[in-house]
């Protein structure tokens, strides 16, 4: 076959497959340019999930009369002028290409009145032919009237899905736009019903009508700025984060994203407080100069880069992983109040949660069976003199966590707050408690070690032997003091002082397990934490073993004064407050 030029008609329908695939393409396109018209009201009309109709109708800007040839030509824009421009392009809109694109490939009516217009005038589109103006009437603003997508291309109309999906996706643009145009009034029907209606309100009002109460309810308000960049709205609290990846919402600059270094950052800002099968949930606005990001990566626009990514990713983290690590408020409560008492609805009982076989496996290897973690070796940590006897209700002032009443079944902590109840799960908080200790110490390089009165000897296994042997001065910083005994036998003289409470021989040997993993080099840099993290495990109170007010009281205390104290190494909730309000209320008490 020769070369040939492509008929205008065909170059515009292949163009138009990359930023119209299925309806929702064409009404994220066509809402853009309502939004990006200042449209302060917008009205959404599906048929049969958008294939047989999309119709919007905004009360925007309006398009003159001579313009309206112009918006439905390629590459003709009221939005940008130079490449000065794009690079400062602060509308959603800016390569005069969607309309373009639609007309290819649907039946088009434009009907539009520009503000100060006698009256409205309307055009239509079919096949790339265009129809002259003719008046039409409506009130300032435009219609776009879609009808029959793809209807000459038959070959994409086969990929597209059934109604239902088509219109979820229509929907989910929907909602989308809404989340970050709280100021803009919503309205969407399919096949002639109301399905979503938002009156313009303010912006937690907003998130919350999209994203339900419960996202309300299970999540942190961040606000954040640095330089120029600002970043605000919702994350989830770690306890309430499921294995889901749905609920990540992320705009810039009032622009739907989906950006890896994003979803990278936030990662690791919940790194320490999620389990890795669990994802954050969040909804956020990035804002920053237009000059800062280029938003001309990919046709749908969803991609972008930023000029200082690094700058970016780092301001994220920061600001997310520093919220997450607040030390417990007073008031501060690690499951929202107002809700069924936690004790009832368990956090993790949501269904696309965690697998529980997974939550049972660990939750039995925590908690030893009755007698065994040292029932009469003394917690001397607890000890300490902010242990303080319950006062008497109303006086004095009551600390976040309150006083502890009494420990339940082995394995609870009861306090006393000025809010209600408090619940402790006592290992999953003093193991949080140890695990920060440790890091801390070890980023201050002083991790005071335990010298056991009689070296403990074990035989391993000739490899570990030799992997540890050129690395012992290292095992040694980190607390723990092996001499070698023989090609399979160390002997082990210390540990670190924080698990001196721990059986040294299981310590010992979970350390040798990740240094025959992972091996002491990556171990001690790279895996460093999820090491202190089974230290801490190791290190922490069994359940069952009998605790004194004290000894609780300074638990409460510890866990108030620890960073991300409201979650253990492994994401899940260490505390829970039940107000007073809530029993009052399962007791059906007035007050
Ligand atoms: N709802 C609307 N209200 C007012 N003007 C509109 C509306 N829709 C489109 N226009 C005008 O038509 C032009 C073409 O719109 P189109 O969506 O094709 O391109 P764009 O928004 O400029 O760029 P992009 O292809 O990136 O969306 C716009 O630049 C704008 O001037
Ligand atoms: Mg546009």
């Amino acid at each position: 076959m020769s070369i040939r030029v492509l008929p205008d008609v065909l170059i515009s329908q292949i163009a138009a497959g990359e930023v119209v695939e299925r309806p929702a393409a064409a009404l994220k396109e066509i809402l853009e340019n309502s939004l990006d018209a200042g449209a302060t009201e917008i009205q959404i009309d599906l048929e049969q999930g958008g294939i047989k109709r999309i119709r919007v109708a905004d009360n925007g800007s309006g398009i003159a009369r001579d313009e309206l040839a112009l918006a439905l030509t390629r590459h003709a824009t009221s939005k940008i002028a130079s490449l000065a421009d794009l690079e400062q392009v602060a509308s959603l809109g800016f390569r005069g290409e969607a309309l373009a694109s639609i007309a290819a490939i649907a039946r088009v009516q434009l009907t539009s009145r520009s503000a100060g217009g006698e009256h409205a005038w309307t055009v239509q589109a079919e096949g790339g032919r265009l129809s002259d103006p003719a008046p039409a009437a409506r009130a300032t603003g435009t219609t776009l009237d879609i009808q029959d997508l793809f209807f000459n291309t038959p070959a994409r109309r086969k990929f597209l899905k059934t109604e239902a999906t088509e219109y979820a996706h229509c929907a989910e643009a929907v909602r989308r736009m809404a989340l970050a145009n709280p100021q803009v009034a919503f309205t969407l029907t399919h096949n002639g019903r109301v399905q979503l209606r938002y009156n313009a309100e303010p912006a937690h009002a907003r998130v919350r009508q999209v994203l339900g109460e419960t996202f309300e309810h299970n999540t942190i308000a961040v606000d954040a700025a640095g330089g120029a960049l600002r970043v605000s709205g919702w994350v989830i609290r770690p306890g309430a984060a499921t294995a889901s990846r749905d609920s990540q919402h992320v705009f810039v600059n009032g622009r739907y994203v989906r950006d890896k270094l994003i979803v990278h950052a936030l990662k690791e800002a919940y790194r320490d407080v999620l389990h890795h099968q669990l994802n954050p949930a969040y909804c956020l606005f990035i804002s920053l100069p237009p000059d800062g990001v280029d938003v001309n990566v990919h046709p749908a626009k969803t991609e972008i880069r930023f000029r200082d990514s690094r700058g970016v990713h780092q301001f994220l983290f920061h600001a997310v992983e520093r919220l997450l690590s607040a030390p417990v408020e007073a008031g501060a409560t690690a499951a929202p109040e107002g809700q069924a008492p936690a004790v009832f609805r368990p956090v993790h009982a949501a269904p696309q949660q965690t697998p529980m076989p997974l939550q049972v496996a660990e939750a039995m290897a925590f908690y030893a069976p009755p007698g065994e973690g040292g029932a009469g070796q003394e917690p001397r940590e607890w000890r300490s003199p902010a242990a303080q006897p319950l006062p008497a209700s109303g006086q004095g002032d009551v600390p976040p966590l309150g006083y502890a009443l009494a420990q339940l079944h082995g394995v609870y902590v009861l306090a006393q707050n000025a809010q209600g109840l408090v619940l402790v799960d006592m290992h999953a908080a003093h193991e949080r408690v140890v695990y920060e200790k440790l890091k801390a110490a070890l980023d201050a390089r002083a991790v005071p070690a335990q010298t056991l009165l009689i070296p403990v000897a074990l035989t391993v296994d000739a490899r570990d032997v030799a992997e540890i042997s050129p690395h012992l001065e290292q095992l040694a910083e980190i607390g723990f003091e092996l001499s070698i005994t023989s090609p399979t036998s160390v002997a082990v003289r210390s540990v670190p002082w924080l698990l001196r409470n721990a059986d040294p021989v299981e310590l010992t040997r979970a350390v040798l397990a990740e240094v025959a993993e992972f091996g002491v080099a990556r171990l001690l840099a790279e895996r460093r934490n999820e090491l202190l993290a089974t230290l801490a495990c190791h290190g922490a109170v069994r359940a069952n073993r009998h605790l004194t007010l004290p000894e609780m009281n300074a638990l409460l205390r510890e866990m108030e004064a620890t960073e991300r104290a409201g979650q253990c190494n492994h994401g899940r909730p260490t505390w829970f407050q039940i107000g007073l309000r809530e029993l009052d209320g399962m007791f059906m008490r007035g007050r």
